[in-house]
C-alpha cells in the first residue's frame, strides 16, 4: 500500500500526520493509515482532541489519480471520511500546505480547519472532467455559501490562506499550525462537548432556496469558462440538490451518482491524458535527468515588439530581472509603455497591488545598446521574421553576451540550425516559441537544433517551468510542431469556401466542434496581408487554397486590423459582423478555378479540417520531430484553442480508433483527390496493429525529416 499517517501523542493531543511523498495524496495506504489512526485515538482515554497535518510541504494534494480506472484497494474514501466526521474526539485540521481536492474535502470533514498563512486550498476536480466526490459539493455550500462555492468549484481555482480566512473555509491562519493547533483543540475539548460538523451547516441552504439567480449565475459561468464541458453542469446539479435537498446524505448520494457519469464519460479520460501529458512533455527521453541546469539570474529581450513585451512580463512575473534592448527608440518606448499599460490593466482589475505592478515592472530595464545584455545568463530573440536580420543579431550577440550564456530565438518557423551557424556557440542556441500574447498564453514550443546540447535543452525546460508554461520540444522542422499542422487545417478551411461553404458556417461549424475561434476568425485575427505579402515576394503563383484570400487583399480587406476582411468589423470592436459583399468573389473565384460551388455539411467540415490536424499530426510523429502523440495534443491545446476535453487531436484520433480515421481520410481523398487526405503510413501501421499513437519511433525507423527548403509551409508563417 502507498503512503501511511504517523501517530504520535503530545500534550494529551494525538497528532496524525499524513505521509506519502511528496505531495501526500490519499492513496491506499493513507486512507487506510488514517482511519486506523482514528480509531486509536478514539480507544487512548489519553487523548482529548486530534491534529490532522501533513508531512513536509503539503498537506494532502488531493486523491490518487493513478488510483482512477483501477482496483482500488484498501478502506474506500467515504468511509474514511465518515470515521472522520463522526470522530468520538474532536478534530482540527492543521493546514500547513496544499490542501486541494481531497485535501480540502478531508479538511472539511474535520470540526475545525486552522491554515498555515502560506498554505492553499482549493477544490479544482474540474479541471480533469471530474467534481468534488468526496463531499465537496455538500460540505463547501453548506460552509461558506452556494454561490462561492460555485465559483470556487467551476473555476478550480486555488484560494491563498487569507482570503480562504474571510470566506469562512479556515476559521484562523497561523504562523506554527501545528503548535497552534494542539493548544486550540486542547481548549476546545476541555471547553465544550459539542464541536461543529459542517455537515449539519444549513442555514445557507436554507437562505439559497428559492433564489434562481444562484444557479443561473453557475450556469453562465460555465457557458462562458468551460464551454462543451460535461463536468460543470453536474457540478451544479449536486450544489442544486444540497440547497433542496433536507437529508445531507441524500445530497451525498446524489453527488455519488452524479460523479461517477463523470468518471465514465469520455472527457474525464481526455482531460486526464492531459494533465498526465503537461507533465510528461517536460522530459526529453534521450537527455539525463542529471543534465545540470544553468542558473537564470537575468535575462535578456532583443526586440520590444509584441512578443518581446510579452515575454519580458513572463520573466518579469517569475521574479526574473530583464532588460530589452531595440534599435529604434520610438519602438523601445511604445514597447515598454505597453509592459507598464498591461501591468496597470492587471492593477484596475484587482489583480495586482500597486506595490506588486511596481516590483515587477521594477524588474523590467531597457537600453538601446547590445552591451546591456552582456551580463544575461539567457538573452531571447524577438525581431522581425527574417533570417539575414537574426543572422545579424545573433553574431552580434555572440560578440556581445557573456560565455556561456544561453542564445535564444523567437522565430515562429525559421531555421534554427541555419541561426545557430554564425554563433560559435552553437550548443547554446536554441529556439524558444512563445504564442501571443506571450504573457498570457501557455505553450512554449522549444525548438532543440542539431547542436542544442542537452544542458540547453534541460535548462530551457526548467526555465518554461519557472515561467509557468507548458513547454513542449520539437526537432528543429518547417513550422516545428503547432504551425505545421494549423497550415494544413487552415488550407483546408480555405479549400472547403472555394468549394462551396461560407466563412461563418464554417467557423460554427468547428466553434460547436469545441475550437475557441474558427479559423476565418483567426485569419482575420492575424492578418490576411501578411501571407499575402509573402506570396507576392516569393514571385510564384498562389496555391489554390490562398486565391480567394489574395483577392481580398487586393480589395484592401487585410482582416481586424483596417475594420474588413472576411468579415466586417466596427471600429474598436473585435466581433466579427457578416460581409455580404464578399460573396461575389467567393462566387467568382470559385468559377476561376474551376470549382462548382455545393452545399457542405457541417459533418464534412469538421472532418476535413480535423483529418488534416490528424494527419499531419502522425506525419510529425513518424518523422520524430514531436517526441510523443500526447505532446502534439498539449501544444494544440495551450497554443491553438483546440478543446481540452477532447484530449487534442492526437487523443481524438485514438478516441475515435484509427480505422475509422482511416476509413475517413480515405473518403475525404476520393472526393477531394487531395494528398493531404493520403493516410500516414503510421495510421496505417498502428492501425492494422490494433495499437494507439503514442511515442515517437525509435530514430532508426523515423521517416525521413522535412527540410526547410522542402516546406511551403516556411514560406508561410
Ligand atoms: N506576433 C506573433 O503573433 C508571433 C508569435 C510567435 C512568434 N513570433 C515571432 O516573434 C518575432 C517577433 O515578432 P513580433 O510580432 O513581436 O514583431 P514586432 O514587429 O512586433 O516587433 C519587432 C521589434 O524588433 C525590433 N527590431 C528590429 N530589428 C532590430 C534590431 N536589429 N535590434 C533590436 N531590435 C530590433 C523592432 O524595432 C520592433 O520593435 C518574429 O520572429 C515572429 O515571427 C511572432
Amino acid at each position: 500500500m502507498k503512503g501511511t499517517v504517523l501517530y504520535e501523542v503530545k500534550e494529551e493531543v494525538a497528532i496524525l500526520t499524513v505521509d506519502n511523498p511528496p505531495v501526500n495524496p490519499l492513496s491506499d495506504g493513507v486512507r487506510t493509515g488514517l482511519y486506523e489512526s482514528l480509531v486509536k485515538a478514539e480507544e487512548d482515554d489519553s487523548v482529548k482532541g486530534v491534529v490532522l497535518t501533513g508531512n513536509g510541504r503539503a498537506f494532502i494534494a488531493g486523491a490518487d489519480i493513478s488510483e482512477f480506472g483501477g482496483n482500488v484497494e484498501g478502506i474506500p474514501l467515504n468511509e474514511v471520511f465518515n470515521k472522520l466526521e463522526f470522530c468520538k474526539k474532536p478534530v482540527v485540521a492543521a493546514i500547513n500546505g496544499v490542501a486541494l481536492g481531497g485535501g480540502l474535502e478531508t479538511a472539511l470533514c474535520c470540526n475545525y480547519r486552522i491554515a498555515a498563512e502560506t498554505a492553499f486550498v482549493g477544490l479544482p476536480e474540474v479541471n480533469l472532467g471530474l467534481l468534488p466526490g468526496g463531499g465537496g459539493t455538500q460540505r463547501l455550500p453548506r460552509l461558506i455559501g452556494p454561490g462561492e462555492a460555485l465559483k470556487m468549484m467551476l473555476s478550480g481555482s486555488h484560494v491563498p490562506a487569507i482570503k480562504a480566512l474571510k470566506m469562512g473555509i479556515v476559521d484562523k491562519t497561523s504562523k506554527d499550525v501545528v503548535a497552534e493547533s494542539i493548544d486550540f483543540i486542547k481548549e476546545m475539548a476541555s471547553n465544550n462537548d459539542n464541536h461543529p460538523r459542517v455537515r449539519d451547516k444549513n442555514e445557507k441552504m436554507l437562505e439559497a432556496r428559492g433564489d434562481k439567480n444562484i444557479l443561473l449565475e453557475a450556469q453562465a459561468m460555465a457557458a462562458k469558462a468551460r464551454k462543451g464541458q460535461f463536468a460543470p453542469g453536474q457540478i451544479i446539479k449536486c450544489v442544486e440538490a444540497a440547497i433542496n435537498i433536507d437529508n445531507f446524505d441524500e445530497g451525498i448520494k446524489k453527488e455519488g451518482e452524479y460523479f461517477m457519469e463523470c468518471l465514465f464519460h469520455p472527457q474525464r479520460e481526455a482531460m486526464i491524458h492531459i494533465f498526465f501529458g503537461e507533465r510528461a512533455a517536460s522530459k526529453i527521453s534521450d537527455v539525463p535527468k542529471d543534465t545540470k541546469i544553468k542558473d537564470i539570474k537575468k535575462a535578456g529581450i532583443i526586440g520590444s515588439g509584441t512578443m518581446g513585451g510579452g515575454i519580458a512580463m513572463c520573466f518579469a512575473n517569475a521574479g526574473i530581472p530583464v532588460h530589452i534592448i531595440d534599435q529604434d527608440e520610438e519602438n523601445l518606448k511604445r514597447g515598454v509603455s505597453v509592459i507598464e499599460k498591461n501591468y496597470d490593466f492587471m492593477v484596475n482589475k484587482g489583480r495586482l497591488t500597486a506595490e506588486q505592478k511596481d516590483g515587477v515592472f521594477g524588474l523590467v530595464t531597457s537600453s538601446l545598446d547590445y552591451k546591456d545584455v552582456s551580463d544575461c545568463d539567457i538573452v531571447i530573440e524577438a525581431v522581425y521574421e527574417n533570417l539575414e536580420l537574426k543572422h545579424e543579431i545573433f553574431k552580434s550577440l555572440d560578440e556581445h553576451v557573456k560565455e556561456g550564456a544561453i542564445l535564444a530565438s523567437n522565430t515562429s518557423g525559421l531555421d534554427i540550425d541555419s541561426i545557430a551557424s554564425v554563433t560559435k556557440r552553437p550548443e547554446m542556441v536554441v529556439g524558444t516559441h512563445f504564442f501571443s500574447p506571450a504573457n498570457i498564453m501557455r505553450l512554449l514550443e522549444v525548438v532543440r537544433g542539431e547542436a542544442t546540447s542537452d544542458e540547453t535543452l534541460a535548462t530551457i525546460m526548467a526555465i518554461g517551468k519557472k515561467l509557468k508554461k507548458a513547454a513542449v520540444v520539437s526537432l528543429n522542422a518547417p513550422g516545428f510542431i503547432g504551425n505545421r499542422m494549423l497550415f494544413g487545417y487552415t488550407a483546408q478551411a480555405n479549400m472547403l469556401l472555394l468549394e462551396g461553404a461560407l466563412p461563418h458556417q464554417i467557423d460554427q461549424a468547428l466553434e460547436s466542434f469545441g475550437l475557441n475561434m474558427g479559423p476565418f476568425r483567426m485569419m482575420d485575427l492575424v492578418g490576411l496581408d501578411l501571407g499575402w505579402r509573402a506570396r507576392k515576394l516569393s514571385g510564384k503563383e498562389s496555391p489554390l487554397h490562398a486565391k480567394i484570400g489574395d483577392e481580398l487583399c487586393e480589395q484592401d480587406r487585410y482582416g481586424q486590423k483596417n475594420g474588413a476582411g472576411y468579415y466586417n468589423y466596427s471600429e474598436g470592436s473585435r466581433a466579427p459582423n457578416p460581409a455580404p459583399e464578399n460573396e461575389e468573389t467567393y462566387e467568382r473565384i470559385s468559377a476561376e478555378n474551376g470549382f462548382t460551388r455545393r452545399e457542405i455539411s457541417d459533418e464534412e467540415i469538421v472532418d476535413r479540417c480535423i483529418l488534416a490536424l490528424i494527419n499531419e499530426g502522425a506525419d510529425i510523429l513518424s518523422e520524430g520531430v514531436s517526441q510523443r502523440a500526447a505532446d502534439i495534443d498539449v501544444v494544440y491545446i495551450n497554443g491553438y484553442g483546440f478543446p481540452i476535453w477532447r484530449g487534442g487531436p492526437m487523443h481524438h484520433a485514438n478516441a475515435m480508433g484509427l480505422d475509422v480515421v482511416i476509413e475517413k481520410l480515405e473518403k475525404y481523398k476520393e472526393i477531394t483527390g487531395s494528398d493531404v487526405y493520403k493516410p500516414s503510413e503510421m495510421l496505417v501501421k498502428l492501425a492494422k496493429n490494433g495499437e494507439k499513437l503514442g511515442e515517437a519511433p525509435e530514430k532508426d525507423n523515423r521517416k525521413e525529416k522535412l527540410g526547410f527548403e522542402m516546406s511551403s509551409v516556411a514560406n508561410n508563417f
